[in-house]
């Protein structure tokens, strides 16, 4: 048996989502901006689609902008703001050391045009404090953008906080909200922030299908420019099959939004618990209680979390480093090493996230394999390291 606990990174299909893009993609063949019947057909499927979104987020359809998934809706957020507010004299973003990298490259890319970044810093739960924000903003920040949600502890934001005092100094508010779509409930009313990004892979869409969501009256710089589509927005012809796919997801989303506060909660908890219970040596990585019911991010003293997702993954099990592997260098985590965790602590921690089609019988089987493979790979660590001294090598960073 095969054992995802890696919705993190992406949500298998849900219900009816991969018919609805083979359907649509086999049955509709028009252009949704065509007159005819054939166009019709394809602009009444993301009418839908739009519609399910919006309900999702508690918004009006005509709000949502049709992204390429949550790193382009970030980026429209971002750079279109940035164009907007550039004229004004307002050229300050506020964002935080923990967001994804859609908004901290973003962020660079924004500095590197002349706007002055300030990276707000975070608790060892991984929370901003309202307070910091509150010093940092003056007259001249124009945009703040704080994620609702971390993708890889879960830590959850004092988002309404943040986006009323970021109003009270008139800067507008962008929170990256692809990790709490669908997994608890999401208002924008209540939220009161003024752009929110989301994307269909996390919760059972097909990947490359998200959605920004523009409060009414805030004048975005589109940067897709082309066609009128997204009313102005986002130009492009819609890919239409996989905003059928979202559509589906966004619904189903809405029908297990109460499934994820019980019963992916309660086995998050109970494979957390039981880690940390079996195996002598393993911390909680970010806050306990103000994380999305998905996530658990688990240090384990002295295994190389790389190490232990391998080993995992052979007896069928997949989860997730927080690590980001680029150009073939395994970078502890910005996000814990934020949280203040050291290099060496951050490299043993590992995500596990779950979604509403994880059974207990798989909470189970890895809680029964995790503690004899971490023994083991302690073990073997402890011999290697003896080895390596009595031959005088010298340990590389990593592995320490
Ligand atoms: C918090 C957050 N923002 C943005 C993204 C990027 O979304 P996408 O994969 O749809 O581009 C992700 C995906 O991992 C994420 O977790």
């Amino acid at each position: 048996m095969r054992i995802y606990l890696d919705f993190n990174a992406t949500a298998p299909p849900a219900p009816g989502v991969v018919d609805a893009v083979c359907r649509v993609l086999r049955d509709t063949p028009g252009n949704p901006s065509s007159i005819h019947a054939p166009g019709q057909q394809a602009r009444a499927v993301v009418d839908d689609a739009r519609g399910a979104v919006a309900a999702l987020i508690d918004a009006a359809p005509s709000d949502i902008v049709f992204t390429s998934g949550g790193t382009e809706a970030d980026n429209l957020a971002l750079r279109g703001a940035a164009d907007v507010l550039e004229s004004t004299g307002r050229r300050h973003l506020i964002t935080s050391a923990i967001e994804h990298e859609a908004v901290l490259a973003t962020s660079a890319a924004l500095e590197r045009r002349g706007w002055r970044v300030t990276r707000l810093a975070v608790d060892a739960s991984g929370v901003v404090d309202p307070a910091a924000l509150e010093d940092a903003l003056d007259d001249t920040t124009g945009l703040v953008s704080v994620m609702h949600a971390n993708n890889e502890v879960g830590t959850i934001q004092p988002i309404a906080d943040l986006a009323a005092l970021s109003h009270a100094r008139g800067a507008w508010f962008h929170t990256d909200a692809v990790q709490t779509v669908g997994r608890v409930p999401v208002s924008v009313q209540s939220l009161g922030a003024d752009l929110l990004s989301l994307s269909g892979h996390k919760f059972g869409g097909p990947k490359g299908a998200g959605a920004l969501w523009v409060r009414r009256g805030l004048k975005l710089e589109a940067q897709l420019t082309g066609g009128k589509q997204e009313r102005s927005r986002r130009a492009g012809t819609e890919n239409v099959p996989a905003l059928a796919g979202l559509g589906v997801a966004a619904a189903y989303a809405r029908n297990t939004l109460d499934q994820h506060q019980t019963e992916v909660a309660r086995r998050r908890n109970q494979l957390e618990q039981r880690i940390l219970a079996d195996v002598p040596g393993t911390h909680v990585n970010g806050a306990r209680d103000q994380r999305i019911p998905s996530t658990t991010n688990i240090s384990v003293d002295g295994v190389e979390a790389e190490l232990l997702l391998i080993a995992l993954d052979l007896e069928g099990i997949a989860v997730s480093t927080g690590s980001a592997c680029s150009s073939g260098t395994l970078e502890p985590s910005h996000v814990l090493k934020a949280m203040g965790l050291s290099a060496s602590r951050a490299r043993t921690s590992l995500r596990f996230s779950l979604g509403p089609e994880t059974t207990d019988a798989e909470i189970e089987a890895v809680i029964a394999r995790v503690p004899p493979l971490v023994a083991r790979l302690r073990r073997l660590n402890h011999t290697a390291t003896s080895v390596g001294e009595r031959a005088g090598v010298r340990r590389h960073p990593r592995a320490r």
